[in-house]
């Protein structure tokens, strides 16, 4: 029996590839690399000493979906597939609406044909869309996400609750992470975002490695601390621990549907994140105060108490070591 990983050669999949092989499970990889590459792959063998089967493919594939179905048992899924950036997502929303709904929905479907009843989601905390309440409990209310990509989730997660309801021996999962940080401490895999980053930490490294003049902070007039924009910055390798936590629960439960937010509980503003990698790497990280941008929120971290009580799962990692796994795979990675 094997778990199915579409989009396992990406930042948050390979992660989680590496923590299900080292729980002793089989894992079944599928990737068209859109935003990965194959050399990811080889390193998830070299970082485990374990081997896998892959295909090449789009998840939305529904025939190739079958073809891998009937080639492997497939117990359950976790789906890491699919377009993760907010702007292009503004100035594309079908592509998005497509890939990351068809996908997901291909996969469903196929799961169905085959009695494989397990899913576990990729979700965000973007469904919160601006949050009310801090720190944000599964309970808070979802919707008035920003942009597609945020709304693709928010779809998701809904028709997964139409799914559920109409077959309750389905057992889902929905995670929503908070922002994933860090690579694995090997620096051999870690997140290679293409051209100019726009999340903050990429931009962050290749500032302090002379790749980018200086960090923009976007905004010093929000209603936190220090101004800036406060986020639960989340180690990569803790959130690939709450997959493998997840997969248990829904190996020993009864059927359901289950929502955990994955997060630290703790918000850590811009300014901090600069300093703590200034502190953990003693490499200096230029900036500038810059405008706000458009659809950023001032405070957004979680409450991961339902995930202790019910997975058993906290983040280990702290900030410094976010900081350094971040420095060492982009180091790394120069070098290869
Ligand atoms: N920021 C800067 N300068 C930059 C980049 C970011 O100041 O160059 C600031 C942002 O304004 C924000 C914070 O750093 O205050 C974090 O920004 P990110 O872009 O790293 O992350 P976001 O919180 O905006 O978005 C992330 C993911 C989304 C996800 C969302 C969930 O990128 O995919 O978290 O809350 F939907």
């Amino acid at each position: 029996m094997a778990i199915l990983l579409p989009g396992g050669a990406g930042y948050i999949g390979s992660h989680t590839a590496v923590e299900l092989l080292n729980s002793g499970r089989d894992i079944v990889i599928i990737d068209n690399f859109a935003n990965s590459k194959p050399e990811v792959l080889d390193k998830i063998r070299k970082i485990t000493g374990k081997d896998f089967k892959f295909y090449e493919m789009d998840y939305a594939n529904e025939k190739e979906l079958e073809k891998v179905f009937s080639e492997n048992k497939i117990e359950a899924v976790m789906n890491f597939a699919g377009y993760k950036a907010v702007g292009e997502s503004v100035k594309e929303p079908i592509m998005y609406y497509q890939n990351n709904i068809g996908g997901c929905v291909a996969i469903l479907k196929v799961m169905k044909k085959f009695g494989c009843k397990k899913f576990i989601f990729s979700s965000s905390a973007t469904v919160y869309g601006d949050p009310k309440v801090i720190p944000i409990t599964e309970e808070c209310e979802i919707g008035g996400t920003t942009n597609p990509y945020g709304t693709t989730k928010l779809f998701i997660e809904q028709i997964l609750k139409d799914v559920y309801a109409s077959d309750n021996s389905m057992d889902i999962c929905i995670l929503r992470y908070f922002n994933p940080v860090g690579a694995h401490s090997s620096g051999l895999i870690g997140e290679e975002p293409q051209g100019i980053p726009n999340n903050l930490m990429p931009y962050i490294v290749r500032v302090a490695a002379g790749i980018l003049p200086e960090l923009s902070v976007f905004g010093n007039d929000y209603n936190t601390p220090d101004g800036t924009g406060v986020r639960d910055y989340i180690h990569v390798v803790d959130l690939a621990k709450g997959h493998v936590k997840a997969l248990e629960k829904l190996d020993k439960e009864n059927k359901g549907l289950y929502i955990y937010n994955l997060g630290t509980g703790t918000g850590y503003s811009v300014l901090d994140m600069v300093k703590a990698f200034e502190s953990s790497t003693g490499k200096e990280v230029k900036y500038k105060i810059a405008p706000r941008r458009a659809g950023d929120i001032a405070s957004c971290y979680a409450d991961p108490k339902k995930a202790k009580e019910e997975l058993g799962w906290v983040a280990e990692k702290n900030l410094e070591d976010m900081c350094k796994d971040s420095w060492n795979y982009i180091q790394n990675s120069q070098k290869m």
